[in-house]
């Protein structure tokens, strides 16, 4: 006789094994009686040894307190919305096993530094995205519409494959230094979103992004500590790629 899973009996079912862990949040919250003080609040869950940092902040929100505020969409690490500061680095939380950041100990979640903080952990990201905007991150052309494709070799495409990856989560700009003390600097996303369109064979509009760049606030700013690499949750070599929009600035060889 076949065995149905209706059969199996309940002893056969590996129980998951699971763990107490402690999130200590920085909330923020200026409509509540804390007004403009930011303070901390502890939460204790349970959790398994598959649950990320984004798992465990659900379970508070659900099962403790729905007043804890963050952003978060795919919960894949694609969306880019969940970065903060987890254990004084920033990483998406979607992407952050609780087993790898010493579940032990209280593990400190807080919002990312350098952008206004609008309650607990999300942040204003308009002035991040002014900048994205401002090196103008589209494809551009001059002429006549193309009688085909645009076609590009795969050597071609290689040459920015690495900054196409980019999610525009601000891990590496809110882990700048330069960007912590100076808003003003246009921060590694942004010169990470102008190199994938500088090294495009496609693109007509280097030299007026390197224009851009060439500010005061712009790629001169960067005084490689890599911190934006360590960051960038999509493994981009951010650094590098501030450094080849350099030369280039200089060279004018894209
Ligand atoms: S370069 Fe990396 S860290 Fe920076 S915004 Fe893009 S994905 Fe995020
Ligand atoms: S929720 Fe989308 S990247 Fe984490």
């Amino acid at each position: 006789m076949t065995a149905t899973i209706d059969e199996a009996p309940a002893s056969s079912v590996p129980e998951i094994p699971s763990f107490e862990v402690t999130l200590k949040v920085r909330r923020y919250s200026p409509e509540s009686a804390h007004g403009d003080e930011a303070y901390w609040d502890e939460f204790t869950v349970t959790a398994h040894g598959t649950d990320r940092v984004l798992d465990a902040l659900h379970k508070i929100k659900w099962e403790h307190d729905g007043s804890v505020t963050f952003r978060r969409s795919c919960a894949h690490g694609i969306c880019g919305s969940d970065a903060m500061r987890i254990n004084g680095r920033n990483r998406l939380a979607c992407k952050t096993l609780l087993k790898d950041v010493n579940p032990d100990k209280p593990i400190i979640v807080e919002p990312i530094k350098g952008l206004p903080v609008i309650k607990d952990l999300v942040v204003d990201m308009e002035p991040f995205f002014a900048s994205y905007r401002e090196i103008m991150p589209f494809l551009v052309t001059t002429g006549n519409q193309p009688s085909g494709e645009r076609l590009q070799s795969a050597e071609q495409r290689e040459r920015f494959d690495d900054t196409t990856k980019c999610i525009l989560c601000a891990a590496c700009t809110s882990s700048c230094p330069v960007f912590w003390t100076d808003g003003q600097y246009f921060g590694p996303a942004a010169i990470v979103n102008a190199h994938r369109f500088i090294f495009d064979s496609r693109d007509e509009g280097a030299e007026q992004r390197l224009e851009i760049l060439n500010d005061k606030e712009g790629v001169w700013r960067c005084r490689t500590t890599f911190n934006c690499s360590e960051a960038c949750p999509r493994g981009i070599e951010v650094t590098k790629a501030i450094q080849e929009v350099k030369r280039a600035m200089i060279t004018r060889a894209f």
